[in-house]
């Protein structure tokens, strides 16, 4: 059976040992996952992604299959003067488990987590060429805001 679950809840399903401890073949999947949505995404070293996981803010969720991260995504919390709020980030399953209800599952965790962290609202981006994503999203509460979304790219970091 498939899991849905925060990664440091699992992560020793996948053969981690520790909570933060991160082998080389879970980054890998990750850095293949991240790849399947965007050929800009950055290359995590282990070092950094269990930076990443260990930041209290920082919510990873992740499908599994037996050993295999089938998909995933993230929540990221923080504070504005506006309030507590969340982010929904890199919502990705990987091509041979699409349509089996993966993607809703990671959602409402994801979003089931922002709401017991206190969070106020959730915001995210979609690409009007996601079709299934925007679908997704919208079947689960998710408005569109009349805003623009606008980024100022720094250094040499893709500003895709
Ligand atoms: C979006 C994505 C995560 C959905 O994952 P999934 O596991 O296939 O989705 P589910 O099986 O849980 O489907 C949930 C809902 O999503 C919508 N949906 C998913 N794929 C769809 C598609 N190809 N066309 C239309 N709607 C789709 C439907 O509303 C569906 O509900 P329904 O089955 O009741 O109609 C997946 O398609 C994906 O990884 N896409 C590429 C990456 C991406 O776009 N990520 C989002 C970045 S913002």
């Amino acid at each position: 059976m498939i899991k849905v679950a925060l990664f440091n809840e699992i992560s020793h399903e996948l053969g981690n040992t520790l909570l933060v401890d991160v082998t080389s073949r879970i980054v890998e999947r990750i850095n293949n996952l991240l790849r399947q949505l965007s050929v800009n995404a950055p290359y995590w070293t282990i070092g950094c992604f269990a930076e990443f996981l260990r930041q209290s803010n920082n919510h990873l969720v992740v499908a599994i299959d037996g050993k295999i991260i089938a998909g995933m995504g993230t929540v990221i919390l923080s504070y504005s003067l506006m309030g507590r709020h969340a982010r929904i980030e890199d919502v990705i399953v990987d091509k041979p488990y699409l349509g089996k209800g993966l993607g809703r599952k990671i959602v409402e965790e994801l979003i089931r987590i922002a709401n017991k962290e206190g969070a106020r609202w959730i915001d995210l981006t979609s690409n009007s060429s996601r079709v299934g994503a925007l679908k997704l999203y919208r079947s689960l509460g998710f408005k569109d805001v009349a805003t623009n979304c606008l980024r100022l790219a720094l250094g040499e970091q893709d500003s895709s």
